[in-house]
Parts: structure tokens; C-alpha cells; sequence
């Protein structure tokens, strides 16, 4: 017998629900003008509370998204959010009553994965979400840079509203091309998109091939200028937010855009891509520094024999994993991985592992190998392990590039 209890919320509930989330994150009630948005974020059966004493003392909830995988599929997603505990009640499994409750809830409505951010690394891997890209931050400066080659296509300057609706479109096309991305639910764009494009200083560009042939990928960036007023002024520094292209013709284009502008002295990415080869656009790659990489996506498997069937596997001799899941024992069991497609098996194992190292195998961020030599997965057969590294290895660093 617990002393709380978890529910499923209702509409009337959701504001409580948003405003205990935000406290635990020391911010004040959203004002009724952000209450507004955040409201429209809100998806019926997909909120959860957690009440004690005829109060809510904690909360978590879920975006409806899909997920890309290798080998181009996607797979439907929860993104998993405001995640908070009141911190009189906190330390006596709130948390983990929600997450029981949650997992169960998101794999019920057909949600193949769940994916987060984390607050603290030390809380999300005993429920099975294991780390599954991770990103880094680039800061560039500008005079130094010297790109070795200049746009093929035509950038051009777009205003704030015409630019959601492009990049709405061309968000949805663009972004299932890499394993880790997920499309973005519509109170996101109102919510993160549009909120911080209609900021002063923000601007954004698209990318065609010639004037007037379709639009091919974009950029969001912010500029914040030197005080030329102050002795001790910042560099006029250009933050790139939000970057996306069909190709790598338009990729370099929007790269080279944002380059040329005149009067700026620094440019700063966070959260891109590991492999992005923006230094290798420089004639003196030492202008551009590389820092921070870091966890971004925190993915759990609710559904193991759905997720491994929905991704590709690359030319190898079959592998057979052990599988332990302990929240969702469901999950649990020996699985035969070969490229023709993969089966649930009574076979023993070659290599065993929790479910959350899976999910850091599965979109390809790391090895097997790695992972055993880092002591996170049991090796049977040695020579498993070389299979299954050839198995799941994918040809681009896999990357979310949203953040929610
Ligand atoms: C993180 C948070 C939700 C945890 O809630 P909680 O109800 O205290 O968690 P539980 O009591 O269910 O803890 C479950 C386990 O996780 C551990 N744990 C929970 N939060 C932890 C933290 N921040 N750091 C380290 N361990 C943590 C507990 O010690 C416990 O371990 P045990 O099972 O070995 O005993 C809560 O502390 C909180 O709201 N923090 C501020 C907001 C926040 O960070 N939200 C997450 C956004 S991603």
C-alpha cells in the first residue's frame, strides 16, 4: 500500500498539473499568455499525476511524435516531458510510480519507443532509457574562418510568419533522413518555434537551388550585437538554432550564409550533429572550436520486438541477444537479429544486456564492443560481438536536433 496514487488527467487538471512541473523547476505559474500555448500541449491520456493527501504532488506527460530509424522507417513516439515532483514529497517513489504508470500507458496506445531529456543523468536508467544520441556545440570565429568554397544555390532572407510555414514543410520532409530525429507535434512550433522567432534579432533564411526552384533546407539563427558603448562588450555573436537541408549542397549553402554576414565576429551552434563537417567547409579549420558533446536523446524501448523490426540491418551473420526489462518484462527474452529481419527465439544468448543499453545500441551511437568493454552488456560468445557491431552499425551519427 502506497501513500499516493497515480491518475490519468483531465482537462481541468492540466494547469495545476503545469504549474507544480514548472515549481519543481524553481520557475513561477506561466502567465496566461504562455498558460494559453502550453495548454494546447496538453493530449488527452497523456498526462499522468501522482496525488497524495487530495493534492497532486507530482506529474509527467508525453508528446505525440513518430521517430526516425535506421534504414528510413519511423515508429511512433512518445516525447517524454515535464517531469516534475513536489519537493516535500520527493525520495518516496513518486517518480517511479509515474514512470511504471507511464511506460505501461505509451506502450498501450501503440508508442514503440519514448525518448527525453534529462534533467540529471542519474534518474532515467533504471527505467529502462539509455542514452541514444548525443550532440555538440560549435563556436566559430568568423574573420578567421576563410571558407574554401562559395553557395551554388540562392539564400534568401524570409520573415518570421511566411518562415514557420517553410519551415513547418520542409521540417517534415527533411528530418526522417537521419535516425533520431522526431517530427514535431503542432504545440511545438507555437510553443519553441514561433515563440523564439518572434523575438527581436531572430532571423531566418531558405535555401533553394535557383531562384524560384523548391526550398531545400533552412536556417534559424539569432544575432546579438557588441555594445559598442561598453569597454568590456561582447563579440557580435550569431547563434544558429535551428538548421536543416535535403542536401549537402543545400547544407553547405546555408553554412556559407550564415559565414558572410557582415559584422559578425563570433558563430555559435549548440546541440548539432556529431559528425557535421563544418570545420572541413574552412580554410583554416582551427577558427572553429568544437566543444560540449553531450547526451541529447534519452530513449527507452516499450516495445522491443516492434523497434528492432522497424529498423534495418547492415550485411552480417545473425546475432542473438538477451534482452532484460524489468519495468516492461514483457520485453524480456532472446531475439535473433539478422538482416532479413529479426525473431523472438528460445536460443541462449550470445550477449545479454538491460534494456536501456539496447536503447543505446539501437539508432547506432554506440558499439557493442564499446559497450563491453565498458563492462554494460554480458558477453557469452566473443565472437558475437563483431556480428553485431556490423549489424546495427549505421553510415551518419544519429540526431534529434529538436528539443522539447
Ligand atoms: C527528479 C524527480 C522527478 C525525482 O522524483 P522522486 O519522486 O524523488 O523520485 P523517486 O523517489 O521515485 O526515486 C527513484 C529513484 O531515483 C533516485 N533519484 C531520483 N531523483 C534523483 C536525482 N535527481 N538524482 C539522483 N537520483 C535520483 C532516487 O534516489 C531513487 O533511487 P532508489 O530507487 O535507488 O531508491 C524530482 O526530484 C524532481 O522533480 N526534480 C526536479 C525537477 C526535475 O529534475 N525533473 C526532471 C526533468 S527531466
Amino acid at each position: 500500500m502506497t501513500d499516493h496514487d497515480i491518475r490519468v488527467l483531465d482537462d481541468s487538471q492540466y494547469r495545476t498539473a503545469h504549474t507544480l512541473f514548472r515549481g519543481t523547476l524553481h520557475h513561477p505559474p506561466a502567465p496566461d499568455d504562455t498558460w494559453k500555448l502550453a495548454q494546447e500541449s496538453y493530449e488527452e491520456g497523456r498526462a499522468l499525476g501522482a496525488f497524495a493527501d487530495g493534492e497532486m504532488v507530482g506529474t509527467v506527460q508525453s508528446f505525440p511524435s513518430h521517430l526516425a530509424v535506421p534504414g528510413g522507417g519511423v515508429v511512433q513516439h512518445g516525447a517524454v516531458s515535464r517531469v516534475g515532483v513536489r519537493a516535500d514529497w520527493t525520495r518516496r517513489g513518486v517518480l517511479s510510480a509515474l514512470q511504471r504508470a507511464q511506460l505501461r500507458n505509451m506502450r498501450s496506445t501503440g508508442d514503440v519507443v519514448a525518448t527525453l531529456r534529462a534533467s540529471e543523468t542519474a534518474i532515467y536508467g533504471r527505467y529502462g532509457y539509455g542514452v541514444a544520441t548525443r550532440y555538440r556545440s560549435l563556436t566559430i570565429d568568423r574573420r578567421r574562418a576563410a571558407p574554401r568554397t562559395r553557395p551554388v544555390g540562392r539564400v534568401r532572407l524570409v520573415e518570421s510568419e511566411v518562415g514557420e510555414r517553410i519551415a513547418r514543410e520542409l521540417f517534415d520532409d527533411l528530418s526522417p533522413r537521419r535516425p533520431g530525429t522526431i517530427s514535431r507535434w503542432p504545440a511545438w512550433w507555437s510553443l519553441n518555434f514561433r515563440r523564439s522567432t518572434a523575438e527581436d534579432n531572430y532571423r531566418m533564411a531558405v535555401r533553394s537551388a535557383s531562384p524560384g526552384a523548391p526550398d531545400d533546407g533552412y536556417v534559424v539563427f539569432k544575432v546579438v550585437p557588441r555594445d559598442y558603448g561598453s569597454s568590456d562588450s561582447k563579440p557580435t555573436t550569431l547563434a544558429v538554432t535551428d538548421l536543416w537541408a535535403r542536401t549537402a549542397e543545400a547544407w553547405a549553402d546555408l553554412w556559407l550564409f550564415v559565414l558572410g554576414i557582415d559584422l559578425v565576429e563570433k558563430i555559435t551552434a549548440h546541440g548539432r550533429p556529431l559528425d557535421e563537417p563544418v570545420p572541413w567547409l574552412l580554410g583554416d579549420r582551427r577558427a572553429c572550436q568544437v566543444a560540449d558533446e553531450d547526451d541529447e536523446t534519452w530513449l527507452r524501448l516499450l516495445d522491443v520486438p516492434a523497434a528492432l523490426a522497424a529498423r534495418t540491418y547492415r550485411p552480417a551473420e545473425p546475432v542473438v541477444i538477451g534482452v532484460r526489462d524489468t519495468y516492461l518484462p514483457d520485453n524480456a527474452g532472446s531475439y535473433r537479429i539478422a538482416p532479413d529481419g529479426v525473431t523472438r527465439v528460445d536460443d541462449a544468448p550470445e550477449l545479454v544486456l538491460d534494456v536501456d543499453v539496447l536503447a543505446s545500441t539501437y539508432l547506432g551511437d554506440v558499439s557493442f564492443t564499446t559497450l563491453a568493454e565498458t563492462r554494460r552488456l554480458d558477453v557469452v560468445d566473443p565472437a558475437a560481438l563483431e556480428r553485431a557491431d556490423a549489424l546495427f552499425a549505421v553510415p551518419q551519427a544519429p540526431w534529434c536536433g529538436t528539443y522539447f
